[in-house]
C-alpha cells in the first residue's frame, strides 16, 4: 500500500473509533517508532514483571522445555510470532545450541525493520544459529512455512500478547492457529496470571511514567501523522484492574470539555469533561480460563511452566 493510503486508512479507523460511544482506539496503533521505543523502556523496568517472569521460566525450565520440543526428533523449527528483540528467546536458543539440538529459529514479524535488526543481532551472538526471517502477517507466514518445510514446528506466542485480544478475538486467533498446525506441531504460549491487584496495577501505572507516555503517545502520533491538534496536557492516562474478570484496561481521559480537530481530514471530535477513550486491554488469566481456551480451540495442555512467584505461565499445547 502507498504511504498516503496507509495514512488515510489509519485516519479512517481512528476517527471512526473516536466517534463511537464509548470512544475507543485499537492498541495496534501504539507501536510506531516512538511507541516501540517506549515499550522497550516498559519491558526494562522492574514494575513490568511479565518480562522478568518469562525470562526466569526459560532459565529454570530450559532443559525440560527443550525435551518437550524435541526429545527424540531429528529436527525442529522454533517459530516465534512477534519476536521483538528476542531477548527471552535467546536463553532457549543458547541452550539448544550448546546441547547440539538440530533446530532453526524462524522469527515472524510484521515489521521488516525489527526482523532485520533481530537477525543481525542473533547472527553476531551465535555463529552456528540457522535463522530464517519471515516478514508479514502471522497466518500467511505459517502457511508459507508449512508448504516449504515439513519439520516439527514449535510456535511461540510469548509475552502475554494474547492478552491484548478480547475473548472473541482470542478464540478466533487460536482456532485459526490450530487449524494451520500439523498433528506433530506444538504451541508455547506465554500468559500473565491473576495476582495481587496492586502488583498488576503498578505494572500499568509505573512511577517512571513510561506507561503514561506509551498511552498518550497515541495522541502525539495522531498529531504527527494525521494532522490532529490534541493538547496532551488536557488528557490523562487512567489504568484500572478488575480482579474478578482479570482485565487490566487502559483509558485516556479528557480532563475538560474540548474539541479536537483532525485538520488533514477536516474532522472535529468533541470530548465531554472526564470522557474516556478505551485504548488497551491486558487480560490476566487463571488456569481454568487457560484450559478452557485450549480445549475450545482444538488443543490440549501438555505441560505448564511457572516462574518462582507464579506470576506468569508458559503453557505448552498440543493439537488434539
Ligand atoms: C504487548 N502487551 C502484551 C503489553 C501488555 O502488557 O498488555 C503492552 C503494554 N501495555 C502497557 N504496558 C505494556
Amino acid at each position: 500500500m502507498e504511504a498516503i493510503n496507509i495514512i488515510e486508512s489509519i485516519a479512517e479507523e481512528v476517527i471512526k473509533g473516536l466517534l463511537e460511544k464509548p470512544k475507543q482506539i485499537s492498541s495496534k496503533f501504539f507501536y510506531d517508532k516512538k511507541g516501540s521505543e517506549i515499550f522497550r523502556q516498559i519491558m526494562r523496568m522492574p514494575e513490568y514483571y511479565p518480562t522478568d517472569s518469562e525470562a526466569e521460566i526459560f532459565e529454570i525450565h530450559k532443559a525440560s522445555l527443550t525435551d518437550f520440543f524435541c526429545k527424540s526428533c531429528e529436527h525442529v523449527d522454533l517459530v516465534e510470532l512477534g519476536a521483538g528483540d528476542g531477548a527471552k528467546t535467546r536463553i532457549l536458543i543458547k541452550y539448544m545450541l550448546d546441547n547440539n539440538i538440530n533446530f532453526r529459529y524462524i522469527p515472524v514479524d510484521i515489521s521488516a525493520d525489527s526482523n532485520r535488526k533481530l537477525t543481525e543481532d542473533l547472527n553476531k551472538r551465535f555463529n552456528y544459529l540457522r535463522i530464517i526471517e519471515k516478514t508479514g502477517d502471522y497466518f500467511d507466514m505459517i502457511e508459507e512455512l508449512s508448504e516449504e518445510y515439513k519439520n516439527r514446528k514449535i510456535i511461540m506466542f510469548l509475552g502475554s500478547n494474547l492478552g491484548n485480544y478480547n475473548r472473541e478475538q482470542s478464540i478466533y486467533f487460536l482456532n485459526r492457529l490450530s487449524g494451520m498446525m500439523s498433528k506433530d506441531d506444538k504451541l508455547l504460549i506465554g500468559l500473565d496470571l491473576k495476582k495481587d491487584p496492586e502488583v498488576i496495577l503498578k505494572a500499568y501505572n509505573d512511577p517512571h511514567g513510561h506507561t503514561r507516555n506509551f498511552n498518550l503517545n497515541l495522541l502525539e502520533r495522531f498529531n504527527r501523522e494525521l494532522g490532529a491538534d490534541f493538547d496532551i496536557a488536557n488528557f490523562k492516562h487512567v489504568p484500572v484492574y478488575d480482579p474478578l474478570g482479570g482485565a487490566a484496561k487502559s483509558y485516556i481521559v479528557s480532563m475538560k470539555k474540548q474539541e479536537v480537530h483532525f485538520k488533514t481530514f477536516d474532522k472535529h471530535i468533541k470530548f465531554e469533561k472526564w470522557e474516556p477513550i478505551y485504548t488497551e486491554m491486558s487480560q490476566k488469566y487463571d488456569m481454568d480460563m487457560i484450559s478452557d481456551f485450549a480445549e475450545s480451540t482444538g488443543f490440549t495442555i501438555e505441560e505448564n511452566f511457572y516462574d518462582s512467584r507464579h506470576y506468569f505461565v508458559n503453557s505448552l499445547w498440543k493439537k488434539i
